[in-house]
């Protein structure tokens, strides 16, 4: 019987316990959208995590939805990650960087030339975003034609291929929280007719053209998903019509590809992992389904955490706010420490303040 602190063995990614840094959002990258050394000592505080899963990153200058977000697709921003990935290493950690495109969630004042955000459809989605304007509805969107898909599919190979480059020890494919390729999974949003449109196969295309490129790139083994089958991401996207049919299909369909881990979100991001309004969903069957590490995200505390390992639920848990305020996470889980209070009014853009200042137990 494994605990959440045993070592674990996830696709060719050795990890010394199955406590996960989740991707989070900060927005403190420097100029030219790269990474700095304020993210490398933050992200090297928090190397006792089996595994870290840096924070979404976009995989071109279309990929950009939000302010200071860092990117993987220039080679200075591949020399800038070059730092974040070696601190990490040398302080015994393991870190895989999440690939994000927004699609729609999006505002021309970040995107090159002012274009519009671009998506599965044209439809604008109720969602804000933070410009250097401040917070602002996102812009209109025009749906992508089918003949520019296999350039976006070649952006995401790209960026793969960056991440190994600047020394990350895997990728996180991010299809979730309502970003480009659930834009194309879900039917509320996809309108499209055509090979990208209507049924769940042609829907899934996308997320299954970009797996298939950067697992052939970077080898299956350093490659993982994540996926939110439930989250209507602050209510600004509807749910799939049928998302066990989607998602039954989605995991069907990865399984054989022999991914490192399929990271999980159970329920609505950063809400409950049991929302009310949702339709029923199980997600075991969709776990007996995906033959590699399971991981899942969401709220989970101490003993939620340690149960869900010893019970089988999961094989990972990824924690979010709690690594945001505590960095030795990994010692509070094993002594039963409180952790830190988060400072909400810190999380997005600034500098160390609320970044790097939070005091661990040795402190
Ligand atoms: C955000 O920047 O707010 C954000 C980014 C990625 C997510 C969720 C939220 O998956």
């Amino acid at each position: 019987m494994s605990t959440l602190f045993d070592p674990i063995k996830i696709g060719d990614i050795e990890l010394a316990n199955r406590i996960v840094m989740a991707p989070l959002t900060r927005n403190r990258a420097s100029a030219g959208n790269c990474a700095n050394e304020l993210m490398a000592e933050y992200y090297a505080q928090r190397a006792t995590a089996g595994l870290i899963i840096a924070e979404a990153c976009q995989i071109s200058p279309m990929a950009q939805g939000y302010l200071d977000t860092p990117g993987i697709y220039s080679p200075e921003q591949v020399a800038a990650w070059k730092k974040v990935t070696d601190a990490v290493h040398a302080a015994g950690g393991k870190i895989v960087l999440q690939l994000w495109h927004v699609g729609r969630i999006s505002h021309s004042s970040l995107l090159p030339d002012g274009a519009a955000p671009v998506s599965s459809t044209a439809q604008q989605s109720p969602a804000m975003t933070y410009t250097a304007a401040g917070f602002v509805p996102v812009s209109a969107p025009r749906a992508l034609r089918d003949d520019e898909i296999p350039a976006l599919i070649e952006d995401y190979r790209r960026a793969a291929r960056n991440a190994i480059a600047a020394g990350f020890d895997g990728v996180e494919v991010h299809a979730a929280n309502t970003y480009l390729i659930e834009q194309f999974l879900r039917d509320t949003i996809n309108d499209r007719t055509g090979p990208y449109g209507g049924s769940i196969a042609n829907r899934a295309r996308l997320l299954l053209d970009v797996l298939q490129v950067v697992t052939a790139e970077i080898g299956a083994g350093r490659v993982g998903v994540r996926l939110s089958p439930l989250t209507t991401f602050g209510n600004t996207a509807p749910l799939d019509s049928n998302p066990q049919a989607l998602y039954d299909y989605v995991v069907e369909q990865i399984a054989p590809l022999g991914l490192a881990y399929l990271h999980m979100i159970e329920g609505e991001t950063g809400g409950t992992r049991h929302p009310e309004n949702a339709p029923p969903f199980d997600y075991a069957a969709v776990q007996r389904a995906f033959p590699g590490a399971w991981m899942v995200n969401n709220g989970y505390g101490r003993d939620a955490a340690k149960a869900a390992i010893v019970e089988g639920h999961a094989d990972l848990i990824a924690f979010g706010k709690g690594f945001i305020s505590t960095p030795d996470l990994v010692r509070r889980l094993r002594e039963g420490a409180l952790w830190n209070e988060l400072r909400v009014d810190k999380l997005y853009g600034g500098g160390a303040e609320g970044y790097t200042d939070y005091p661990t137990l040795a402190d």
